[in-house]
């Protein structure tokens, strides 16, 4: 079997290469990257003799096209997208280009050249926010979608579009909606990983507003796990939340890495609040486990360990990034916040 995975040289994207090497050894991987900011060859260099890697932009027809005559795919999972909320605020125009410009151009070359499932990769920040004072209130798959920056309505038109493909070209499609994700090769401009290097280098840790948003995180492999049972028995046409019941508070998640690095709370600046700000995210998750048997398996006290442990390891990783184009990004989004 043939999988491009689209998006595979960034966090999510390259872990799920990871875990398909592992547990398919048999496929055939082609990774379709345009290695914007966010994108790390690096992060393949181990395995990049095992796959096919193709630079190119989900945007651009010919190449895709080029790609899935060459390369003839059974599977494609779109993991490509422009992924962080703060730059979305800053630059709403790239996100329309490639999260919905580019999943249409994906899928037009599914259905010219034919597919047996094309999965893409959604967020639960589709269905907007909940309130802090209804604990008993969760994101199924019917909660109407109600977006709140420009990055999450670019994932809900991808995702409408997706639905609409699957109606109109009978496309075999399928969708999941996973929860904030953390572990190895996550970009530091991301909430865990920019902690982790700031507090290591004993700056300020920035937490927006009060710090009292509250996220549902998950390792990121079970959440590869998720989507590989998706495409062995997942029902086409369907939409799976994935997510762990794990919700945390940022001040907490915050003070936690301070805690497991031996750094002084102290560093701890509150600054001013994102935008538009969503207050809580939180999957009901019974979908995927009663259709599908999926759990997730690593608790964050153990993930949130191994993933520092991961930083401090591969420091020359995330050291070589945070010294190219992310020190301007810095510069803009936090020096007169
Ligand atoms: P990321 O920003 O780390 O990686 C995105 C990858 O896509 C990079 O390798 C980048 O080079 C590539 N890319 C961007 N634009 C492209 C284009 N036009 N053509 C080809 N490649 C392009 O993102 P991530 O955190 O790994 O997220 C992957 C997917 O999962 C995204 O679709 C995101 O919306 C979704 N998601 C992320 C989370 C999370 O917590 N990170 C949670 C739920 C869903
Ligand atoms: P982020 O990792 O950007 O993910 P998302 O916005 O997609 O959930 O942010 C996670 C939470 O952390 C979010 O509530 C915003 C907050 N945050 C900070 O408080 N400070 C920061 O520097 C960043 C990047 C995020």
């Amino acid at each position: 079997m043939t999988v491009i995975v689209t998006g595979g040289a960034g966090f999510i994207g390259s872990n799920f290469i990871f875990y398909l090497l592992k547990n398919h050894p048999d496929h055939k991987i082609v990774c379709l990257d345009k290695l914007t900011y966010a994108g790390n060859l690096s992060t393949l260099s181990s395995v990049l003799d095992r796959i096919v890697f193709e630079k190119a932009d989900i945007c651009d027809r010919k190449e895709v096209e080029r790609i899935f005559e060459e390369q003839k795919p059974d599977v494609l999972v779109n993991f490509a997208a422009e992924s962080h909320v703060d730059r979305s605020i800053e630059d709403p125009e790239l996100f329309l280009k490639t999260n919905i410009i580019g999943t249409s151009v994906l899928m037009d070359a599914c259905r010219k050249y034919g597919i047996k499932r094309f999965h893409q990769v959604g967020t639960d920040e589709v269905y907007g926010d909940l309130p802090l004072d209804r604990p008993d209130l969760f994101f199924t798959e019917e909660t109407p979608l109600h977006t709140s920056s420009p990055y999450s309505s670019s994932k809900a038109a991808a995702d409408l579009l997706v639905m609409a493909y699957h109606r109109t070209y009978g496309l075999p499609v399928s969708i999941s909606r996973c929860s904030n994700n953390y572990g190895p090769y996550q970009f530091p401009e991301k909430l865990i990983p920019l902690m982790i290097a700031n507090a290591l280098a004993d700056k300020a840790l920035p937490v927006y507003g009060e710090g009292l948003n509250v996220r549902d995180w998950l390792y990121v492999e079970d959440h590869c796990k998720a989507i590989d049972l998706i495409l062995q028995k997942g029902r086409v046409g369907e939409v799976y939340n994935i997510g762990g019941h794990n919700e945390m508070r940022n001040i907490d998640i915050v003070k936690l890495i301070c805690k497991e690095l031996g750094k002084p709370e102290s560093l701890i600046t509150f600054v001013k609040d994102r935008q538009g700000h969503d207050m809580r995210y939180a999957i009901d998750p019974r979908k995927i486990h009663s259709e599908l048997g999926w759990l997730p398996e690593t608790r964050f006290e153990d993930g949130i360990k191994k993933t520092i442990k991961w930083y401090l390891d591969n420091k020359e990783w995330w050291q070589e990034i945070v010294s190219g184009e992310y020190q301007s990004y810095y510069e803009r989004m936090y020096a007169k916040r």
